[in-house]
Formats: C-alpha cells, structure tokens, sequence
C-alpha cells in the first residue's frame, strides 16, 4: 500500500506491507536507528515516537495508521530547546548507561515537560511508567527530567 505521513516535519510517500510495523518501517526502511526494538510487543517502551505529539510504542503501530499523521523521533528534535535541555539533563545527572532506553524515554518525558513545565516527582515517574530500563534504577532519570523542568522555568 502507499502512505503519506509527516517524518519529523517533512512529508514522505513510501510504499509499504499493510502488516509493517512503525518501528519496522522507521529502522528498517527509513533509517531512523534512535527508535530501538526491544520486546517488540509494547512493553518496553524502547521503541516510542511522538505520534501527532503523543508518546507511542511504534512496534503496536501499523502502516495504515500512519496516513496523515505527524511522527516525530529525537531525530526531528535536535534544535528543539526543550529536547537539547533534557539531553543535557540526562548527561549531568547520570541518567544513561548503555542509552539503549535513552531515545524512548527522551520523547516520553519530552511529552511531559511540554504540556507540564513543573511535574511532580510522581507525575515524572508516571509519564516514563512504559519505559524500562535495566541499567539505571530510574533514580537518575527522574532527577534528570526533574532538574530540566526546573532549567525550563528557570529561562
Ligand atoms: S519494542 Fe515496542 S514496546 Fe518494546
Ligand atoms: S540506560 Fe541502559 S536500558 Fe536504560
């Protein structure tokens, strides 16, 4: 079949199986490496993108759920000022180790922090709920969301 989605605010066309997945279609077709695949089932959160701004498990999502929509990845987001602040975040904090989690988890809290400048500790850990990771017990990486909220307010 043939779609028409928005990429990381560019328009593409792409033929495509009807039973291909987001992640497969972004990895392997198009090139997109920061989205990862996990479990490939939805439980890991490895594999989210920004599905018309919304954080997603792209291994759930199909082909012909993508006509007309919007798919944004950390790829699309690399002048975004709220995005570079969370990488920062993360980098002082200590919040990535082997960074497979990383990208997914970048756009989850990225999700949060642009409809919610000041979460709570529990709001953050709420928002990263579907992203696992195995190397940094989370401490980390909710002090690193929460410390790149404060940097927003502070601007
Ligand atoms: S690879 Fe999609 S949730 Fe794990
Ligand atoms: S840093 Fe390794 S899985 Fe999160």
């Amino acid at each position: 079949m043939r779609i028409s989605f928005r990429l990381n605010g560019k328009d593409v066309t792409c033929e495509a199986r009807e039973n291909i997945t987001l992640l497969d279609l972004l990895r392997g077709e198009m090139g997109v490496k920061s989205v990862k695949k996990g479990c490939d089932q939805g439980e890991c959160g490895t594999c989210t993108v920004l599905l018309d701004g919304s954080p997603v498990n792209s291994c759930l999502i199909l082909a012909p759920q993508l006509e007309g929509r919007e798919v944004t990845t950390v790829e699309g987001l690399q002048e975004d000022p709220l995005l570079r602040g969370l990488v920062e975040s993360f980098i002082s904090a200590g919040a990535i180790q082997c960074g497979f989690c990383t990208p997914g988890m970048l756009l989850s809290a990225y999700a949060l922090l642009r409809d919610n400048s000041n979460p709570s500790a529990d709001e953050v850990k709420r928002a990263i709920v579907g992203n696992l990771c195995r190397c940094t017990g989370y401490v980390n990486i909710v002090k690193a969301i929460l410390n790149a909220s404060e940097r927003i307010r502070d601007e």
